[in-house]
């Protein structure tokens, strides 16, 4: 069984799977509320998401206002989860690390969800023209100012890291790349090696590769195989792979049916063998001697 996982070095403990907003923008309240309550009765704490996220549908700030309209129908909703978001992509220019910047996005994102303090809030992207030592002072700020509780990074290079830890006073607790058996970068380019060694949990975005993972044949072949072995489905090995790192990955999954989502929390219970694991490193590609 994967067990929960701390957040870096922080006091927030969430299930090994979390529940992304991304997709989830232009729904009525009911049905992303069915959606929230599904993920945390299934152990997913972690709810993702970014002020970006509806831009290109029904607008940017929308995921934030939809989850913000959930818990204003139901605030007892808030107890229970852990809130996470993220500022920086500035359509248009496209990332604005910037204090100004940072400062008032993070404002109208905690408007936009209703509470007073978010839980995490991330660097979306980086800003390659803002100095890490800027971006690292306005993060504490945010966290002085207590609009946030807890920071963390998103699609940061392991480089990208260091550079910004050398200059933070405050942990960083999470960094959050793209991870999975269709992505699987981030298991030797650093990434994932950078969290171990500085205590910081990585959370996988599309631990599916965004429903990808089914279309590759030799991957689905693996999947089946090792889904056979243990009773279950692809999705819940393709998850459990992501789980099963030594750096303690939380997946953020991004389904919007319910079904799926019970479906998804069934990995938590799975832990694959390590040749098991090494198969299907092996079947997504990476040439192992
Ligand atoms: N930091 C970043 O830059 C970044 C970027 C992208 C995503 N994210 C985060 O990661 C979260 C998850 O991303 P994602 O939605 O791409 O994750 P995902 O779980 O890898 O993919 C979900 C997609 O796969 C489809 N899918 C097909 N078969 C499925 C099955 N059997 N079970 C579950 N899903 C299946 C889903 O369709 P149905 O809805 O029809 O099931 C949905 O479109 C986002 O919500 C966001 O929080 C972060």
């Amino acid at each position: 069984m994967h067990q929960p996982r701390r957040l870096g070095t922080s006091d927030l403990t969430v299930g090994p799977l979390s529940y992304g907003c991304w997709r989830f923008a232009g729904t009525a309240v009911d049905e992303a509320r069915a959606k929230v309550e599904t993920a945390l009765d299934h152990g997913m704490n972690l709810i993702d998401t970014a002020d970006i996220y509806g831009r290109g549908g029904a607008g940017f700030g929308a995921a934030e206002s939809l989850l913000g309209d959930v818990l204003r129908a139901a605030p007892a909703l808030r107890d229970r989860m852990i809130i996470a978001t993220k500022g920086g992509i500035a359509p248009g220019v496209p990332y604005d690390s910037s204090r100004t910047y940072l400062i008032e996005a993070c404002a109208q994102s905690r408007q936009r969800l209703g509470v007073d303090i978010i839980d995490l809030y991330q660097i979306h992207r980086p800003d390659l023209l803002t100095h890490p030592a800027e971006v690292a002072a306005t993060l504490g700020e945010l966290v002085e100012l207590g609009w946030v509780r807890n920071v963390g990074v998103s699609n940061y290079t392991a480089r990208q890291l260091d550079a910004l830890l050398a200059h933070a006073e405050l942990p960083i607790v999470t960094s959050q790349p793209e991870f999975s058996l269709w992505h699987l970068d981030p298991i030797d380019d650093g990434v994932l090696d950078c969290c171990t060694q500085h205590h910081i949990t990585p959370l996988a975005w599309s631990p599916l590769g965004g429903g990808e993972i089914a279309n590759d044949h030799a991957i689905g072949a693996a999947l089946d195989e090792i889904a056979n072995a243990h009773a279950t489905t692809r999705t819940a090995v393709a998850l459990a792979f992501v789980l099963g790192h030594p750096s303690r990955p939380v997946a953020i999954i991004g389904t919007q049916r319910p079904d799926r989502i019970a479906e998804a929390a069934t990995a938590a219970d799975l832990e694959l063998t390590r040749s098991e694991l090494y198969q299907l490193i092996a079947a997504a590609g990476r040439h192992l001697p």
